[in-house]
């Protein structure tokens, strides 16, 4: 074919296509280069892209990250780390994280249900919901989203010379090396029998520790808000709390590139258990993080909120 076909092929599809044209000029835009991108006072994505091959324009935090981030098994520093979470000592910390939940004014929550509707069917149908409707729902609809999320279902014996029995017990959603760095927050705005408030979600016991009376109340609209939903009227808010030494200790970079996988497979949990349950789930991206770290007592430094998720029930 010349070049002359291809050009009267070319314009004879977006002649038949229109729509094709204004495609086009999207994915265009985004490699052309601006040099007014370095002196842009608001850095949105697009001008970013635009300066990128501009010395005096960083990047994205998240192409540093990708670049800076090596991930092989001849890595010896990963090695190092890695290795060391052989030793007896971190495995028996890994056998007993459960040490870490808090028991006194824990409250217990009812077992899971059991959800039987099947899976091909729950994953197709689950899609995100927006229209709340302000209904509470119940603590054994919360219990079970939890457990499905988070919830204690197995254990891995890892014996050693000084505790023969120990074990690390392994939770519905897959985390690298069973560290489990990521930390549920419930958020409760219309929960049966729990008062409003946040509390954190303990997979070992299936209890929910309330976080101290001083910590200052959520401001749902400012803090969870987004243009398209009215937060007030959903049930309950999932705040997905990284710990970053929980498993940087071990993985380096990878830690944070493992947790948010992480985050992935807990909310997807999340979801796939309130579709079961007849609820609607949104996830957030346009939530205040810092706003939330500082009501949540955070330090942004080492525990970061990572993800948010919406639930309740949505309008008949
Ligand atoms: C990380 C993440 C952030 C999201 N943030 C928002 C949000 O801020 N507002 C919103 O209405 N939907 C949000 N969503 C939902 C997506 O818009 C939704 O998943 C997408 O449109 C696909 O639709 P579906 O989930 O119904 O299949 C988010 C989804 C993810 C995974």
């Amino acid at each position: 074919m010349s070049l002359k076909d291809s050009q009267e092929a070319v314009s004879d599809h977006l002649n038949h296509n229109s729509h094709m044209a204004t495609v086009a000029a999207f994915g265009q835009q985004h490699t052309s280069v601006s040099m007014y991108s370095a002196t842009t006072v608001v850095r949105a994505p697009e001008s970013v892209v635009r300066g990128r091959w501009s010395p005096a324009v960083h990047g994205f935090l998240g192409e540093e990250l990708l670049l800076n981030h090596r991930r092989s098994g001849r890595d010896l520093g990963m090695q190092l780390g890695v290795s060391r979470f052989y030793g007896h000592d971190a495995v028996l910390s890994t056998a007993h994280s459960d040490l870490a939940e808090r028991v006194d004014g824990a409250i217990a929550l009812p077992p899971r249900r059991r959800l039987r509707s099947g899976l091909t069917d729950t994953v197709g149908t689950r899609r995100s919901g927006r229209g709340f409707s302000g209904k509470p729902v119940s603590l054994e609809e919360l219990a079970t989203v939890l457990w499905h999320a988070q919830g204690v279902s197995g254990s891995l014996p890892v014996p050693t010379a000084q505790d023969d029995d120990a074990a690390v017990a392994l939770r519905n959603a897959p985390s690298g090396g069973g560290l489990y760095p990521v930390r549920l927050t419930v958020l409760a705005q219309h929960v049966k029998g729990l008062a409003a408030g946040a509390y954190a979600y303990q997979p070992h016991g299936h209890t929910l520790l309330p976080y101290p009376p001083t910590s200052r109340p959520v401001d749902w609209s400012r803090q969870l808000g987004t243009a398209d939903v009215e937060v007030d009227k959903a049930a309950l808010a999932l705040v997905y709390v990284y710990d970053l030494y929980g498993n940087s200790q071990k993985y380096g970079d990878s830690g944070l590139v493992f947790a948010l996988i992480e985050v992935g497979g807990i909310s997807q949990n999340v979801h796939l258990a309130r579709t079961s349950l007849g609820l609607i789930g949104c996830d957030q991206g346009g939530y205040d993080k810092q706003a939330l770290e500082r009501t949540l007592g955070c330090d942004g430094t080492s525990r970061h909120v990572v993800h948010l998720t919406l639930l309740g029930h949505g309008e008949a």
